[in-house]
């Protein structure tokens, strides 16, 4: 089937970037993006695109080259699942927060809206793309819905999961290495991969799309992200050891990433990882493994999440430690909020959780990070319903200076390794500062010898 038209559930970071570039690698397809969120489609529909909801380097061009062309943002649902051959679901799969498998297990009710809406509308035959990462098996509950509800069309399912990564989300969807596409063995399952494959194939080279079944697809995803998870929960084990033997983490990590069978990415030590996908997808992944009573297999994957946490925890005990274990009343400057540079997500972001830490250590947090706003620091700090949102706001100021942030602060804290960090005046920010004057680099950027020259006192993460 030659596909001209395409529709996607779900404008968020997967929906918004993915069909940008869909759109503009493929003018000849008309791709429409939905969502039931009424304020992100104006932002998508913002004459400035610099206003787009989402920061991605490299976004907003795209955006401005093929919005109102053949890319269109809308909230009009019905309509562009009733138009389009093949339709993307793209909506968020959080942890359930009630009932069987709360705190662990993937929440499917979005999901499972979207598969009914799709059954209700559809007036001609569909392809069906799971997007969103789904536990294993979900497109059989996906295609009961669809064939039992539907209007006797018929409706191939697909799972397509997305590897991108936030912050280089527009160099990971022009250049990704790999697409995965899972479909049905029949004839007609096979038509509908190579309908997707058809689509890919306008930018991405044909050894670069890897087609399986659908089961392998969607595991495949989840076991992509433990595995990276598991590297930096694995490089942040060895950062204690380091603390306690003299050893360098920077070191360690450089010495083992130069073997080519453990290769050197993601094995950077850190505050802990954040985002809102890894301790989902983990967690979502031992919930399947015990729902099918493979304890030990849960129980090893469980653990990447238990030293994360630990790692965590341990970045703030060590702060309150280090200032004379007390951090009452003191000013403590957060460089960065964002759970990693290049994004203005903070969803997990560690940020948040030393913070939480800090306040019921009664310490004034003041925070400065370049793309996130102090509306959504607070609002991170109330969903965990730790405290009252006045006490929140009574505890955390956001500034849009760093130097502002750092002003008569006692220690600052690095969070996110946004890349304007290393390049601030060091020795102004030390002037402004109550002495001694601390540096808690969770993110291992800034020179430690230069930082000692100036006087701070500094502290990394596994040295
Ligand atoms: P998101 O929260 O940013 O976006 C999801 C959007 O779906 C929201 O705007 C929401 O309003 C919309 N939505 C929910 N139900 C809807 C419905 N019934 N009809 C219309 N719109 C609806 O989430 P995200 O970060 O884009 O993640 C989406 C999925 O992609 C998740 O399963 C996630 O695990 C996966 N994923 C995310 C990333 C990432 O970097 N964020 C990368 C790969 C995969
Ligand atoms: C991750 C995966 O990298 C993507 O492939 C996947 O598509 C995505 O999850 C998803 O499914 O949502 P993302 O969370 O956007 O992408 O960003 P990462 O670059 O993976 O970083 C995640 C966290 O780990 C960040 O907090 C980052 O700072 C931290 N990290 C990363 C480290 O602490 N050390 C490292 O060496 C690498």
């Amino acid at each position: 089937m030659s596909i001209t038209k395409i529709c996607c559930i779900g404008a968020g970071y997967v929906g918004g970037p993915t069909m940008a570039v869909i759109a503009q690698k493929c003018p000849h397809i008309q791709v429409t993006v939905v969502d039931l969120n009424e304020e992100r489609i104006a932002a998508w529909n913002d004459e400035n695109v610099d206003n787009i909801p989402i920061y991605e380097p490299g976004l907003s061009d795209i955006v401005a080259e093929a919005r109102g062309r053949n890319l269109f943002f809308s909230t009009n649902v019905e309509k562009a699942i009733d138009e389009a051959q093949i339709i993307f679901i793209s909506v968020n799969t959080p942890t359930k927060t009630y009932g069987k498998g709360k705190g662990m297990a993937a929440d499917l009710k979005y999901i499972e809206l979207c598969a009914r809406q799709i059954a209700r509308i559809a007036k001609d035959n569909k392809i069906v793309v799971e997007k969103s990462t789904l536990p294993v098996r979900t497109a059989e509950a996906i295609k009961s819905i669809l064939d039992n509800t539907g209007n006797g069309v018929q409706f191939q399912i697909l799972s397509n999961p997305e590897f991108l990564a936030e912050g280089t989300a527009v160099t990971d969807l022009l250049n990704p290495d790999r697409i995965l596409i899972g479909g049905d063995t029949s004839v007609e399952g096979q038509k509908a991969i190579q309908s997707l494959v058809d689509v890919y194939a306008n930018w991405v080279p044909a050894d670069k799309i890897l087609t399986t079944n659908v089961w392998s697809s969607e595991l495949s995803k989840l076991t992509a992200n433990a595995f990276l998870a598991q590297r930096i929960s694995s490089v942040n084990a060895m950062s204690e050891l380091c603390e306690k033997t003299g050893a360098d983490v920077n070191e360690v990590a450089r010495a083992i990433g130069m073997d080519s069978r453990i290769g050197p990415k993601f094995l950077k030590a850190s505050v802990g990882f954040g985002g809102s996908c890894f301790q989902k997808d983990i967690l979502n992944l031992v919930y399947i493994a015990k729902s099918y009573g493979l304890n030990e297999v849960a129980d090893y994957w469980e653990q990447v999440i238990i030293m994360n946490d630990h790692q965590k925890r341990r970045f703030s005990n060590k702060m309150v430690q280090t200032l004379y274990n007390t951090v009452a009343d003191k000013k403590i400057a957060f460089l960065g909020w964002a759970f990693k540079k290049d994004t203005n997500d903070t969803r997990e972001s560690a940020a948040i959780y030393i913070a939480d830490d800090l306040i019921n250590e009664q310490a004034q947090i003041a925070v400065y990070d370049p793309k996130v706003s102090s509306r959504k620091v607070l609002a991170d700090l109330d969903y965990l319903e730790t405290r009252t949102s006045e006490k929140n706001s009574a505890n955390v100021t956001s500034f849009s200076s760093p130097y502002e942030a750092c002003a008569s602060a006692h220690a600052i804290a690095v969070l996110t390794e946004w890349d304007e960090f290393i390049a601030y005046d060091w020795q102004k920010i030390y002037d402004g500062m109550q002495k001694p004057a601390f540096v808690f680099d969770g993110r291992n950027i800034l020179n430690r010898v230069a930082l000692e020259s100036i006087g701070f006192i500094y502290q990394g993460i596994g040295s």
